[in-house]
């Protein structure tokens, strides 16, 4: 009996031994993976701090602005040169955009913008910096883009100051040149061999003088310190001067001029822009007609714009050409477009101006049968 019992009592004995084994085990394995996953969620953090340090310095090292904000327009990240340039200090991460910027203009500029996918601003004068902005946005973030444009407008400026500077310089002499050239041509009337080369020399001299003045009124145009003056114009006597001074096109070409100008038409524009603009649009339409072709010129008064076209019943501009007519220099025909004196900026001049009033120029052409050029002007 007394063996039986020593028996159980061994057996119960191991069993809790083993029993006991097992638990402690167990509880050794359980502890070796919550330490394992820590290790790795400890080495994920540490990669993932590394990475962001990584990046932040990144972007401070990147020569544009970059400001980054959550959904709700609260600032995330922003690197030096957008604090500089958006008055943003460091104590504004996390607030809202509107609150952290002080330029009222940028603040409205990414108000507008808030819920747009993208959005490209035209440069705008910051602290003396011309700065391009970009704002882009998707569901978790919201990117302002400042690209400082500045370094390359001093260039720009530079090269446009040249060429303003050469073509004022080039003027007096191409004037005096071409006096000389009349003067020889009256002296040589009756020197029919000596003729056809000064007439040649003088076609040469006319179009410099053309190309000169182009360039000055290009260089004008686009000068910033050129500021728009609009004024009250009376349209059609202001289009009759314009006709008059095209007169010997108009009458060597035998063209039929048809103005539709009521009496009292009125533009409110800038009296220069608006007479490159015409004088361009109607010696096109002289130059580019055929012989006994007709010209329309018409006014319309819409909305909230002025239409102002010009047509011709010239040959046409082949439609592979149409996006390109507006660019400097650019011809269609080039040796036709010279032996007229023309320059392939006149386009360029008319396109410049629109855009700086505000308006907007648009050509429609059909082969053989003609062109109508149309710019809108805003009122007021
Ligand atoms: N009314 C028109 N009819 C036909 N072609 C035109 C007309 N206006 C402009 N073009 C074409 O567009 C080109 C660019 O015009 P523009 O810039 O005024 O230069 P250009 O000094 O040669 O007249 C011209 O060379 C011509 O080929
Ligand atoms: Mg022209």
């Amino acid at each position: 009996m007394e063996g039986i019992l020593l028996g159980i009592v061994i057996l119960l004995a191991t069993l809790i031994f083993i029993l006991g084994y097992l638990v402690i085990k167990e509880r050794e394995k359980r502890r070796k993976l919550i330490e394992q996953i820590r290790r790795k969620e400890r080495d994920r953090e540490s990669k993932g701090f590394d990475k962001s340090k990584l990046l932040t310095r990144a972007l401070s090292l990147i020569r544009e602005g970059i400001v980054i904000m959550d959904p709700y327009g609260r600032i995330v990240f922003t690197n030096k040169l957008a604090r500089e340039l958006l008055d943003i200090s460091p104590e504004d991460a996390g607030k809202f955009f509107y609150q952290a910027i002080k330029n009222f203009d940028v603040v409205s500029m990414i108000n507008e913008s808030f819920n747009k996918t993208y959005r490209v601003w035209q440069e705008k004068k910051i602290k003396d910096r011309y700065v391009q902005m970009i704002f882009g946005s998707d569901m978790d973030e919201k990117v302002l883009l400042l690209i400082d444009l500045t370094p390359m407008k001093k260039y720009e400026n530079l090269k446009k100051d040249f060429i303003a500077n050469v073509s004022h310089e080039l003027k007096t002499p191409v004037a005096a040149m071409k006096l000389s050239l009349e003067t020889i041509e009256e002296e040589c009337k009756n020197n029919p061999r000596a003729i056809p080369f000064i007439r040649k020399a003088l076609e040469r001299v006319n179009y410099m003088e053309q190309l000169i003045e182009d360039l000055i009124t290009l260089s004008q145009l686009e000068s910033v310190d050129y500021k728009l003056s609009p004024v009250e114009i009376k349209l059609l006597p202001f289009v009759r001067n314009i006709l008059k001074d095209l007169s010997d096109f108009i009458v060597q070409k035998n063209l039929k001029v048809e103005i539709k100008i009521p009496n009292n038409a009125e533009v409110r524009a800038d009296e220069k822009m608006l007479h490159a603009i015409l004088k361009n649009l109607i010696d096109n339409a002289i130059k580019y007609n055929r012989d006994g072709g007709k010209i329309e010129i018409a006014f319309k008064e819409l909305k909230n714009e002025y239409e102002i076209s010009v047509c011709d019943t010239g040959r046409g501009i082949p439609k592979s050409h149409l996006p390109f007519i507006f660019e400097r220099f650019y011809r269609v025909e080039r040796s036709r477009s010279r032996k007229l004196g023309g320059t392939g900026l006149g386009l360029s001049i008319v396109k410049l101006a629109t855009d700086r009033m505000g308006g907007k120029v648009e050509v429609e052409s059909e082969e053989g049968k003609g062109t109508c050029f149309r710019i809108y002007l805003p009122k007021g």
